[in-house]
């Protein structure tokens, strides 16, 4: 698969994600929706954003039982998106179930992605309050290598890590990266952050941007700008 941007659709409503979309004419940008609009309308919201035409990353970040986890992917698995995640912290176990339900009788499924370490959690609030004491590098690539070792196809990074975990992994691993802003915009809440064009150059194969586009004054503009730097 070959490298893509992956539109953040944080919005509150099917109203909202709809006139957005509508701002892209005949383009069909790959779509992230998330826990605010799943959980505000459904799965109805990704049947419709699917039948349009867009690719779909349903990013609700499953972290449960395995037996839990195994039957939910695999209702989400009739959804048709085409990817999905979990958090690896759920164990080995539990990717491996999660796996398994994802994937259809045809064999097909939609590609599964694992988050390792929030961006939010530092390594101070992860000794706290996890009590995990080893740096929060190794942390992530140790969680990156069992998600590679259960199947998974990839993990959620900073961009700032792709390069290594593809070295820890393999190449073909993917890093799909959130905390991407341009040059010369707001960085907002994301500490660590790279532009379109660096994060190409640091090896992630997809960047998942949300507020540089959606509160853009000109989205599908931004949107383009991204393109541009990242895949063209
Ligand atoms: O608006 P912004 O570009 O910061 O949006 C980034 C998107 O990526 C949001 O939907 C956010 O929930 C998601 N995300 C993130 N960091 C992670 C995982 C997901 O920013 N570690």
């Amino acid at each position: 698969m070959g490298k893509d941007v992956i539109v953040a659709c944080d919005f509150p409503s099917r109203e909202r994600v709809m006139s957005f979309l509508e701002l892209f004419k005949g383009r069909k940008p790959f779509v992230k929706i998330g826990m605010e609009l799943f959980y505000a309308e459904g799965p109805d919201i990704v049947r419709e954003i699917k039948k349009r035409g867009h690719k779909i990353f349903l990013d609700l970040k499953l972290h449960d039982i395995p037996n839990t986890v195994k039957k939910a992917m695999s209702v989400l698995s009739g959804l048709e998106v085409d990817m999905t995640n979990l958090h690896a912290a759920g164990t080995q176990e539990m990717m491996r179930a999660a796996l398994e339900g994802l994937t259809r009788p045809d064999g097909t499924r939609p590609l599964l992605i694992a988050v390792t370490q929030l961006t939010s959690t530092d390594q101070e609030s992860m000794e706290r309050d996890i009590l995990i004491k080893e740096p929060i590098d190794q942390v992530v690539m140790h969680y990156a290598k069992t998600a590679a070792d259960c199947g998974l196809d990839g993990v959620v990074c900073s961009p700032l890590e792709s390069g290594k975990v593809h070295s820890v992994c393999s190449d073909s691993f993917l890093t799909v990266t959130p905390g991407v802003r341009f040059a010369d915009g707001d960085i907002g809440d994301q500490k660590r952050v790279m532009t379109p064009a660096q994060a190409k150059l640091a090896g992630s194969d997809y960047i998942v941007v949300g507020r540089p586009i959606t509160a853009a004054s000109d989205p599908v503009e931004a949107y383009e700008r991204c393109i541009r730097g990242f895949v063209d």
